[in-house]
């Protein structure tokens, strides 16, 4: 077993769901009154390495630790740092950990996240790990529900778009099915289904849930609709992601067969699957959201500087010669990395991505 010196947050399931709610009512409050918390982090430096383009999520973490009074380091472009000289992950995140108090990473390789903090000095944050998770976007989707629905549970939300590589989907659906009640209408292609692990955790935690392949559909029943955007970087061909990319478009038609109290979100950026004549209707509360998100990362850094709550990183067994059969995978890319394996027998899952591995004799 790893246990780290610190609080990362690397996947929000290694915390109690304790953990979160305190979270998200922190930052409910922040959000009432971020004056209050302006000098929260005085003297204390964030890093933000952001190996993959990002507007809302980097930009909010800077502006969420300015407003506590810190200052900010870091990269969002890879070529412009010593990774263009092809320094590996191990060496950059130790390095800069040494520099700041706390660090925040986005990366294309799944499990990087874990990766990094095995070797760190300050705690991590996840801020996307490919097309693994994105736990601070969850935090941000359930603090609106909170403020916007007043309840994370009891909630029938709908998912639509690339549920296969959308990293807020995956870390969404394994949140709320920790609370009771909630229900899944999973809105996607047959070639854009959500992984099976995520769906053996709704299962393991009783939610029910179904797939569907129209918006129509699903439409009437919801609380919530999460729209996602087509993942291109992920696939594998163009001519694949030609065949996706317009299958779901939200419209105002639409919006005409919803209730009157859903509330429509998306992590953004849209490309074309909310039609921009959706903005007016007063359930488009995707903008607002992305407000919550400067909020809940406040309450995070601060949460996470406290440093009272250590994340086991490692919980399984080291196996010699097994590799994960994801190629996304960070062990792929970084070779130093101990081959860890939660579970035993054919079946091993790898702690870093999740990815399951099945052993042939
Ligand atoms: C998302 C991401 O990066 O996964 N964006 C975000 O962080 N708000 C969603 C996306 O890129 O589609």
């Amino acid at each position: 077993m790893v246990t780290s010196k610190f609080t990362n947050l690397i996947d929000l399931n290694d915390m109690p769901v304790s953990w979160w709610n305190k979270v998200i009512s922190l930052g409910s409050e922040i959000a009432d009154n971020p004056k209050k918390y302006a000098h929260c982090c005085d003297g204390k430096i964030m890093a933000t390495l952001f190996y993959e383009p990002s507007t809302r999520t980097q930009m909010s973490f800077q502006t969420a630790m300015l407003r506590l009074g810190g200052t900010i380091i870091g990269f969002d472009n890879p070529a412009t740092s010593s990774v263009a000289k092809g320094e590996n992950l191990k060496d950059t995140t130790k390095i800069v950990s040494g520099y700041a108090d706390i660090m925040v990473m986005r990366h294309p390789s799944e499990g990087s996240a874990k990766a990094a903090a095995l070797t760190a000095e300050c705690p991590i944050i996840n801020a996307g790990d490919g097309g693994h998770l994105h736990p601070t976007q969850t935090l941000t989707d359930m603090l609106t529900l909170h403020k916007e629905k007043g309840r994370t549970e009891n909630l029938t939300i709908g998912l639509c778009g690339d549920l296969k590589n959308g990293r807020t989907v995956h870390s969404l659906c394994k949140a709320l099915s920790c609370y009771k009640g909630n229900r899944f209408i999973l809105i996607s292609t047959k070639e854009l289904r959500l992984p099976f692990y995520i769906k053996d955790i709704l299962n393991a935690h009783g939610c029910e849930f179904k797939e569907v392949d129209s918006i129509d559909e699903a439409i009437p029943q919801l609380d919530v609709l999460y729209m996602t955007r087509i993942q291109r970087e992920r696939f594998s061909s163009e001519e694949e992601y030609e065949r996706q990319k317009d299958v779901y478009r939200l419209d105002h038609d639409k919006m005409l067969k919803a209730r009157n109290d859903l509330i429509v979100l998306h992590p953004l950026p849209r490309v074309d699957e909310i039609a921009i004549d959706v903005d007016n209707d007063p359930r488009a509360l995707y903008f607002k959201q992305a407000e919550y998100g400067m909020y809940v990362r406040m309450a995070l850094i601060i949460t996470v500087l406290r440093n009272d709550y250590r994340t086991e990183l490692l919980v399984g067994n080291v196996k010699n010669g097994v590799k994960c059969s994801n190629p996304k995978c960070i062990t792929h890319k970084e070779y130093y990395l101990p081959n860890s394996f939660r579970g035993n027998g054919d079946t091993l899952e790898c702690e870093y991505c999740d990815e399951r591995v099945l052993l042939r004799h």
